[in-house]
Formats: C-alpha cells, structure tokens, sequence
C-alpha cells in the first residue's frame, strides 16, 4: 500500500473550527458579506487541514490568500479583526501604505513580521504569567513582608563570636538552630541563642499577623518603600528615525546586558507594590526561550497578516511617473508573501505559511494593477457589497454589543432607561444611508457619527434630568437630526 499522505499524529482538524462555524461565530458580528465570511472561513480551514499532511507535502501547500474588496466601511478590517480573535491566531493589521521601498526613509516590509512575532511573544507571556500567577503572587507576598515588616538586624546573621573571623562562614540555615544541644549547662552561648530563638518566634508571629492584614486587604493604601528593577533604555531610540527595530535584531538586548540591571527605591502604595513585585516574580518563573520559540512556532503555521489598503499601493511605474516607491513596495512584499525568513530579534521566522488578507477599495486601481506575482499570491478574491439600509438596521441592533446596546448601556450607568422604538432605528438608519447619498459613502461608520449626535445631548444632561426613563421614538430622530440632515453642508462637517 502506498504511503498516506495524511499524518494523524496530532489531529489538527478537531480543534479546529468547521468554515460552517466559522462563518456562523462571524455573523455574530458583522451583518451580510456572506462571500468574504465563506472565503476567509476556507483559507483557514484549509491550513488545519495542510497541518495534517505528511511533512514533504506540507511544505508545497501554499496558503490561499485573499484580497477582499469593497467599498470603506463595509466591513473588511472588522472581518479580519474578528477572525483572528475567533482563532487566537497571531495577528496584526498594517497599512501597506506606510511601507517605502527599501532604501527610502520609512518603515521597510520586513517590519510587519516583527510587529507579528512581537504581538506572539507577549501573548505567550501572558498566557505564561497567568499560569505562574498563583506562585508569583506567593512570592511577591513574601517580599512585600520582608518591606512593610522587616527581618531585625539581631536575626538576619548570627551573633558574632570572638574568634569567628577564623572561622569558616556559618551556613544561615534556621532550622538547624532548633537542634543545637542545650543540655549543657548554664552557657552564655546557649543562652544567648534561646533568646534569639524567643525573639525569632515573637518576629514570626508578627508577620503572620501582617501577613493576614495584607490578605483582608487593610494595608492596601498604605505606603511602602521597595526596590523596583530600573531598565535604562538610553538614547538609543533618539537617534533612529525608525526606532530600535532598524538598528537589528539584540541591539537593545545588548545594552540591557551591559548596563548591570539597577535597581531603585519607590514609595507606593502597597497595592501597587504587590503588582510590581508579582510582575518582577512572574518574570524570574517564566521560561523566556520556551515563551518565544513557542510564538514563533504560532506565528510561522497561525499567523495573519492584514495587510490594509494594498489599493494605494497597486499601480505600475509608467501609469504613476515617478512615483518610485508604489512598485518597489509591491516588490518588497513579494517574498514575505511568498515565504522567506526574516530576522527578528527573537530569531528567524518563516514566512512561508503565514495567512495574508489583504483589502482595499480599489476605487481607482484594481487588483490587475498589481504586479503580476503579487497578483498570483492573492488568489482568492472577495467583493464586499455596499451596506443599504436594511443593512444599517440590522447593524444598529443585531451583533453582540451592536450599537444600540452600546449606547442604552452608557445611559444606564447614568441610572436612565433609555428604549429606542423600531421606527427610530428604521429612522436613524434611512438618515444615514441619506447621508452617505447625498454626502460621501462611508458606509457603516455613519453609523457612529450620526448616533454620536442624536445621543449629544442627553449625555450632556444625563446626569441632571429628573425623569429617569426615556423613550426615543423616529419624532426624537428627526428633531434632533433632521435639520442638520437636510443642509448639506452642516452634515458634511457634523455628520
Ligand atoms: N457588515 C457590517 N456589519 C457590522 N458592522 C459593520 C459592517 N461593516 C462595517 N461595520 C462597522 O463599521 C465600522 C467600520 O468597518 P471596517 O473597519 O470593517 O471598515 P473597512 O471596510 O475596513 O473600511 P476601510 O476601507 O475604510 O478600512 C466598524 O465599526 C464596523 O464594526
Ligand atoms: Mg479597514
């Protein structure tokens, strides 16, 4: 029988989510643009699925791209936004705009996957803190005593003897206190250490009793002096115009290195002591070459790259003049979207599996405008439709915290019950879509501003109004709204 090509060592497809699911966990928050949810719901599937493969395969398995196209304010970063939150897939959202062309001044392409890798690494470090949270906070207790209630002097080392000098260093190991013979006879010696011991009791006790204080939380505002981990960062950061990241790789590691790790006195308060000595507890419990080959292996087989508006960046040379850095950029990207490896200061990290969805509204511009490789990269192409007014209503109230909820929920903490009847949200809703008409099409982000304004004044009053419910019918709506609806130029600045 011929070797199967599948490997089912680790089943990767059982933990991961069907396109059905994907797509139903999507629609908990973005209304329609059922093809952009379908195609961004296959492309990751598809890589669970490549992860099953035997290895040889694996690695001619090409991610399947996706450009999504559609108009501002459709829904496209919000796709993007939700799915990597649905898969808790490293993420990171670029502009390719700000991107130059190697050589000019700017940030170069390589950057996007530092800025990927660096979001992997403090997402594994807070999952790590969280795991070590119990022992660090024990840890931090036990420092956070030693501050507010310190070892006297008389217990920290032993009394010292004549001749000690010429001794070796005793071991300050307490328990063997208790076992020294005492059967000796009077002994100043012996004497001296029942006392210590009684006082060493007396100290204990009292700690115990901070200890408690501490727990019920009665010591919280109370200031404390402690000893904070200094890091001097110094002047490196001025001088590079594009920060530590151009000057490569362990430049900043190196200085943390030189500089001998400083430590200075800080009052607070002890609550915020018990954050600043768990954070440093935290840090000494946490395997930091565990934490990062760890991000880098989620970043190179779960990462994705959103990468914004690839419309201002697509167009040839000749249509353009000489406008040097749009195919130069598209020329950069090329082989971090075809797989390569780019340093970063936590090591190499392959390119080649990485998801990238890219958007755009290609108002000008199409997607042919793109070099022809790129284009081959991106083979999946999805059009998100123009949000009409039934869209808008199903907006305002459908997904999880939609608008409305939003706003009813900032009036109750106001202690106000506010209802908004159906015919105001069918109101609000025709109100935008007029706007986006007659001013500029900016499709669900109308939304925000023009409920911005009906709410305008009730915040403003929120906190003095006598009655404590209220109704906001479409007659509400159109006070407040209408008359700046209507001036076209009084909704282009408000609106
Ligand atoms: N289909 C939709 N369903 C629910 N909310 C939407 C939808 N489309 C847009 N929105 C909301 O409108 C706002 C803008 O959407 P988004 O950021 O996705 O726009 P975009 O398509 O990326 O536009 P641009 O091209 O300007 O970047 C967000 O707050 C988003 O929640
Ligand atoms: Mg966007």
């Amino acid at each position: 029988m011929e070797k199967s090509n599948v490997t089912d060592e680790k089943n990767t497809l059982t933990n991961a989510l069907t396109p059905q699911q994907i797509v139903g966990e999507l629609d908990k928050y973005i209304i329609g643009q059922f093809e952009a949810k379908r195609s961004v719901a296959i492309a990751l599937r598809n890589r669970a699925r490549r992860q099953m493969l035997a290895e040889d395969m694996q690695d001619e398995v090409a991610p399947k791209n996706i450009i999504m196209i559609g108009s501002t304010g459709v829904g496209k970063t919000e796709i993007a936004r939700r799915l990597a939150r649905l898969v808790e897939a490293p993420f990171i959202k670029v502009e390719a705009s700000k991107y130059t062309e190697i050589g000019y001044v700017g940030r170069d392409v390589e950057s996007m996957i530092r800025d990927l890798t660096e979001t992997a690494i403090s997402r594994v470090k807070t999952e790590q803190t969280e795991a070590v949270e119990e022992k660090a906070r024990e840890a931090a207790e036990e420092r956070l005593l030693d501050y507010i209630f310190p070892v006297p002097r008389s217990l920290q080392q032993r009394p010292r003897l004549q001749d000690d000098a010429l001794e070796e260093p005793e071991e300050e190991d307490d328990d063997e206190l208790l076992q020294l013979p005492f059967d000796l006879g009077p002994d100043p010696e012996a004497e001296a250490e029942e006392a210590r011991e009684k006082e060493r009791e007396r100290y204990l006790k009292t700690r115990e009793r901070f200890r408690d204080w501490l727990r019920e939380g009665r010591l919280e505002d109370k200031p404390v002096e402690i000893n904070v981990k200094h890091q001097n960062m110094p002047f490196v950061e001025i001088f590079s115009p594009g920060g530590i990241e151009e000057m490569d790789i362990n430049f900043k590691d190196m200085f943390n290195n030189i500089l001998p790790n400083q430590t200075k006195k800080r009052r607070v308060p002890v609550s915020e002591a018990r954050t600043i000595l768990m954070q440093e507890e935290a840090e000494k419990l946490i395997d930091m070459d565990a934490v990062i080959s760890e991000a880098i292996e989620r970043v190179e087989n779960s990462g994705i790259v959103f990468l914004d508006e690839i419309d201002k960046i697509a167009g040839r040379e000749s249509r353009h003049g000489p406008d040097v850095s749009r195919e130069g950029v598209q020329r950069d990207i090329l082989p971090i979207v075809e797989g390569s490896t780019v340093t970063t200061k936590y090591g190499a990290v392959r390119t080649h599996h990485i998801l990238f969805i890219a958007a755009g509204a290609f108002h000008v511009s199409s997607p042919s405008d793109l070099i022809p490789e790129l284009q081959g990269r991106f083979p999946i192409r999805v059009e998100l439709k123009s949000l009409n007014k039934s869209d808008f209503k199903s907006i305002l109230t459908e997904p999880k915290n939609a608008l409305v909820k939003q706003y009813v929920a900032l009036l109750q903490t106001e202690g106000i019950d506010a209802e908004i009847t159906d015919d105001a949200i069918d109101e609000i809703a025709a109100l935008a879509f007029q706007v986006n008409e007659s001013v500029e099409d900016i499709g669900a982000r109308r939304l925000h501003t023009i409920m911005e304004k009906l709410f305008e004044n009730l915040f403003f009053d929120a906190p003095d109004l006598e009655k404590k419910s209220i109704t906001i019918d479409a007659e509400y709506v159109r006070a407040e709204l209408s008359e700046i609806v209507k001036d076209q130029d009084l909704s282009r600045y408000i609106l």
